[in-house]
């Protein structure tokens, strides 16, 4: 009778176990053939949005350095004029002239310092007024000067709300700036720079992280209210990038240039709404944030955030001496 039972249980779990295994074949391989549709034929196949369709001008915060200043560049390669907001005059003034040379399209420049709070979007609000903008990339962003718990900080609370200004409430207020023109204009596209810290907590770096979470979920919801009116909204999650912020300064397959992101991550658009943006961050994506379980994620950032820590207040102590 036992034997009976277990003999047809064991069918039932043979049948369950090749379910299983289809269910996760299949996903890999539609995961698999997504990402080469996504990150190598989209752009080929027209697949990607034309983003000279929605408006003659694009606005672009944090243009001055890294992915920022790639998207200006290759925005403005496609014909599109350009608004770089930043924080130097200097560094807004050069860039202008570099893309000018290169793309004779119109550039605009206004220097603000979106760490200032809500004050600074009066004076943005008239710089953009009358534009037909079509694009907007909120890409300004500010990370820790190195990891940390909260309480390891001086002056928690001025850094506190820096980050949350320059990573949210600039994301916020100039999609509320730039919006009803495109929902008037039934056509628009804005790009947030989220983070792969965003795809699961991050600790040692708590309020990027959540602020990068709010970028994701921001975009997410913007885009479902508004994609019948034409907008789309994409959700950006890139891994390192070779910028001043990542502090890496060489450029591998796993980190990659700015112009090589953004080459990438500009074919997405239309393809994926909330996007890795490059086809190597994809694959660490769904290795780390979808497969590794979180205490593992867990213990690991813990330990090696210590690390660059502890070796960035090494550094910091023998500067000090030396000064
Ligand atoms: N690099 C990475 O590995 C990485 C990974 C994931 C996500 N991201 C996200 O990608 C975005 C761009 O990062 P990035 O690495 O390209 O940064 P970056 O190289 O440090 O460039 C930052 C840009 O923002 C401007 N900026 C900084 N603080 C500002 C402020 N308070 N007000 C106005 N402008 C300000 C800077 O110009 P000024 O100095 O002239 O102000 C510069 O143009 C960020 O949102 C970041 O969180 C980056």
């Amino acid at each position: 009778m036992m034997r009976a039972f277990l003999g047809s249980s064991t069918d039932v779990f043979t049948l369950i176990g090749v379910a299983c295994a289809a269910y996760l074949s299949f996903k890999f391989l539609r995961g698999y053939l997504n990402g080469i549709k996504t990150y190598f034929l989209a752009r080929s196949l027209g697949l990607s949005t034309n983003i000279k369709r929605m408006g003659s001008w694009a606005v672009v915060t944090g243009a001055t350095d890294g992915i920022g200043k790639a998207y200006a560049e290759q925005i403005a390669e496609q014909g599109i004029n350009v608004v770089l907001i930043s924080r130097s005059l200097d560094k807004l003034q050069n860039v202008a002239k570099e893309i000018e040379s290169k793309s004779k399209v119109k550039v605009k420049t206004v220097a603000v310092d979106f760490s200032q709070g809500i004050e600074i979007y009066a004076r943005v609000r008239t710089e953009l007024d009358g534009l037909d903008i079509g694009v907007l990339v909120n890409n300004v962003g500010m990370g820790y000067p190195c990891p940390g718990r909260i309480l390891d900080f001086d002056h928690i609370e001025k850094m506190s709300m820096d980050l949350i200004n320059v990573n949210i409430t600039s994301m916020t207020m100039m999609t509320n700036l730039v919006l009803p023109g495109m929902v008037n204009r039934k056509k628009g596209v804005i790009i947030n720079l989220s983070s792969m810290s965003a795809m699961k907590p991050t600790p040692m770096l708590s309020i990027y992280s959540a602020a990068k979470a709010y970028a994701d979920f921001y975009s997410a919801c913007v885009h479902e209210e508004y994609k019948s009116k034409g907008v789309i909204v994409q959700s950006v999650l890139p891994g390192f990038v070779a910028t001043n912020m990542s502090g890496i300064k060489k450029t591998s397959l796993q980190v990659p240039s700015p112009t090589t992101f953004v080459r990438s991550a500009l074919a997405t658009v239309g393809v994926q709404n909330r996007t890795n943006g490059y086809w190597v961050h994809d694959l660490l994506g769904k290795l780390i944030y979808e497969v590794m379980p979180t205490w593992l994620f867990n213990s690991m950032v813990m330990s090696t955030m210590a690390k660059h820590r502890a070796k960035f207040l090494r550094k910091q102590q023998q500067q000090s001496k030396t000064d």
